[in-house]
């Protein structure tokens, strides 16, 4: 809707198409609002340097006014544009992760309105690999502030059908890129302090980023559900993904962790009692979420439980939401927000979930996890 709550009507068109990215190109260039695909999640773009544009982002989405929003760029230059002392660890990760799904905190130059930074004197800046997203910007010749597509609160969309539902009569165009890779946001990473700073986790991990500058921070903020602790992410504070139901995540955690390591250095075991330990910890958390389902099927509620691949069969529930492999990653990370999303489509009151811990992305993933469950997680051990 626009500042007098009009209904808008909404183009929506392939992106893959030329015609097209020439007609969201120019409701760019005009102030106008278009949402495109990215690697990550789809965002919803506006002209980054006209302020009353990047302000129609934060109407569309119900966004606070104090959240910051990431410039999108097709080259490097535009960094030296759009931001003052930028650092050799910088350009280091720009050489090594763009374009990709990382964005890069920096101190921003006037050029860059206070209303696409939320009055703060840094700015967020990412180059996508996405080819519509790339192409959209170079043709647009704007700087594309986007943040993620969906109305504040919700999961962040990975199908231009999510985009559809939350963003439709009230932005101008939606360019559909079908089903985007990653599925979870970029990796941002704070390069204005001493040491650089995680402040939300991504595809990008802390060990990737070390690995081509040293030693990285993670934002403590994000990693302990403390209230007193203040994300330096302002994005990072709001609850998020959260269905209606109520999500709880059941994890196995040893019993004594500190005892079980102490032996682990002198008690060899075989490969065989290492993998039957693991069936047998994995059936305790299906037996537990089995338990708990029954319980709120006799009180007469909806159940889910989302699973990964090899577990699915053996649930007993109303619905079981599969997200992936367990040990990969990125087969997690792409459905986790639609799987969110179809918690609230089938009606599940009552949602239980594995801990998604057992991959190379889980730092990333159980952060959203995490935040759709509000912490809510039951022990097994
Ligand atoms: O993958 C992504 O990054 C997607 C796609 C569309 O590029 N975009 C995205 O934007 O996730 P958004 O607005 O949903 O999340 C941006 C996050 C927020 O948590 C915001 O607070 C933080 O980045 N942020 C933006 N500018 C910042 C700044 N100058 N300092 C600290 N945090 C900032
Ligand atoms: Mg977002």
């Amino acid at each position: 809707m626009n500042s007098r709550n009009e209904k808008i009507e909404t183009i929506i068109a392939y992106g893959d198409d030329e015609a097209a990215i020439a007609q969201a190109s120019d409701i760019l260039r005009k102030g106008g609002l278009v949402a495109f695909p990215t690697e990550t999640v789809y965002g919803l773009g506006a002209d980054a340097l006209n302020a009353d544009a990047s302000a129609k982002i934060y109407a569309a989405k119900g966004r606070p006014s104090d959240n910051p929003l990431i410039v999108h760029i097709a080259d490097t230059e535009a960094v030296y544009e759009l931001a003052s002392n930028v650092p050799q660890k910088a350009v280091m990760l720009m050489e090594a992760f763009w374009p990709g799904p990382l964005t890069i905190i920096l101190n921003k130059k006037k050029i860059v309105p206070d209303g696409t930074t939320g009055g703060l004197d840094t700015v967020a800046i990412r180059m996508p690999s996405h080819p519509v997203a790339m192409k959209l910007i170079k043709e647009s010749g704007v700087y594309i502030a986007a943040p993620s597509a969906n109305t504040s609160g919700r999961p962040s969309p990975t199908l231009a059908e999510h985009v559809i539902e939350d963003m439709n009569g009230r932005i101008d165009m939606i360019l559909d890129g079908g089903a985007v890779g990653i599925g979870i946001e970029s990796t941002i990473v704070d390069l204005t302090g001493e040491i650089p700073t995680i402040l939300r986790p991504g595809y990008i991990t802390k060990k990737m980023l070390e690995d081509i500058i040293g030693e990285v921070m993670i934002d403590k903020a994000i990693i302990e559900p403390d209230p007193n602790l203040r994300p330096k992410a302002p994005g990072m504070k709001y609850t998020h993904y959260a269905p209606k139901g109520e999500v709880t995540i059941v994890e196995y955690e040893p019993a004594d962790m500190k005892e079980d390591y102490q032996f682990s250095a002198i008690d060899v075991k075989t490969e065989n009692a290492i993998d039957d330990e693991i069936k047998t910890n994995n059936q305790k958390v299906i037996d537990k979420i089995n338990a708990l389902v029954a319980e709120k099927n006799a009180q007469g509620f909806k159940t889910a439980v989302i699973a990964t691949k090899d577990n699915a069969p053996y649930y007993k529930c109303d619905s079981v939401l599969v997200v992936g492999e367990a040990d990969k990653g990125v087969t997690i990370s792409a459905n986790l927000y639609a799987i969110l999303r179809k918690c609230d489509t089938i009606g599940a009151e009552y949602i239980y979930s594995e801990a998604l811990n057992q991959n190379e992305l889980s730092g990333a993933i159980m952060n959203r996890l995490l935040k759709a469950a509000g912490h809510r997680v039951i022990k097994v051990h």
